[in-house]
């Protein structure tokens, strides 16, 4: 059977692709955020995953607001990258791994997730940027993924509950797949912001340390939570904390818990509240 080593999450604000383009991982303003990467990159490259499945949203370059699934999962043997023209640079397709997607959309349908499958997906920098964050030596981060979109962008959102019970199934479809692979899950998106609106520029410190606390000890205490609440505590885009929440909800099977890898909270990068973490299975 396949392993399940741990998960990963970062933020994904666009800004950092421009400043790895530019090198500026040094500088005053990036070193807080890029200093909460090197210890996670040592564990990498201990635990050497080779698949990675990406819990992340689409920003409506994939999905548009007259096509809106709540979950969708990619089952291409190839990603292509095209962003919303923030000037970053794009990246070359990213290696899928359709038999894993395959397994997992099986095991998603078979427990009642009405999932979208997507034999075609463009990913967005939700997706690209957190991988080359944890892979930066590489030009495209030497790991198959299977990307799942999670609906954050047009109400309904689905609630916590049920994307902590997506995690789940998610995990067991993993721990299922009849593979010698080496499995990581990742989430992308967070902390607390918001973009637009009165309260543009919007971050709950209290919030996110209690939320990243939860990640390693209690991980269901979002799940009281409805997706207004969340927006009120995390901000309208903050909702994209529900990505850690099934990553972490993907480490539950077994019982046997997690240990906490490392993690970094820096404010603010662009108008956002930054969170890196990683968390390894316990045997
Ligand atoms: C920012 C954050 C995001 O999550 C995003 O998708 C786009 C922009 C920001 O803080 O600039
Ligand atoms: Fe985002």
């Amino acid at each position: 059977m396949a392993t399940l080593l741990g998960g990963l999450a970062t933020s994904h604000i666009p800004a950092i692709g421009n400043a790895l383009a530019k090198g500026w991982q040094q500088e005053p303003y990036w070193k807080p955020f890029f200093d909460g990467f090197p210890p996670i990159h040592r564990w990498l490259n201990q635990v050497r995953p080779e698949v990675v499945v990406v819990f992340y949203n689409d920003h409506g370059l994939n999905f548009f607001l007259d096509k809106m699934p709540t979950f969708a999962v990619g089952a291409a043997a190839e990603y292509h990258n095209a962003d919303e023209g923030w000037g970053i640079p794009t990246l070359p397709p990213l290696a899928g791994c359709p038999e894993l997607s395959w397994q997992i959309i099986r095991h998603l349908v078979a427990h009642e997730f009405d999932v979208v499958t997507c034999q075609e997906m463009l990913v967005d920098h939700a997706c690209t940027l957190p991988l080359k964050l944890f892979w930066p030596e590489h030009e495209v981060a030497p790991v198959q993924i299977v990307p799942i979109d999670i609906n954050t962008v047009q109400f309904p959102l689905p609630t916590a509950r049920r994307v902590y019970k997506l995690g789940q199934a998610v995990g067991e479809a993993i721990q299922r797949w009849d593979s010698d692979k080496r499995v990581l899950v990742m989430a992308t998106g967070g902390l607390s912001h918001q973009l637009e609106g009165e309260r543009a520029g919007f971050i709950n410190k209290a919030f996110d340390q209690q939320f990243l606390e939860s990640m390693v000890s209690n991980p269901e205490w979002a799940t009281q939570f409805s997706d207004l609440e969340l927006v009120e505590r995390a901000g309208t885009q903050g909702v994209e904390l529900l990505m850690w929440l099934a990553m972490r909800a993907a480490l539950t099977r077994g019982g046997a818990g997690v240990r906490k890898v490392h993690s970094n909270y820096h404010i603010p990068i662009s108008n956002t509240a930054t969170g890196v973490m990683a968390l390894e299975c316990l045997a």
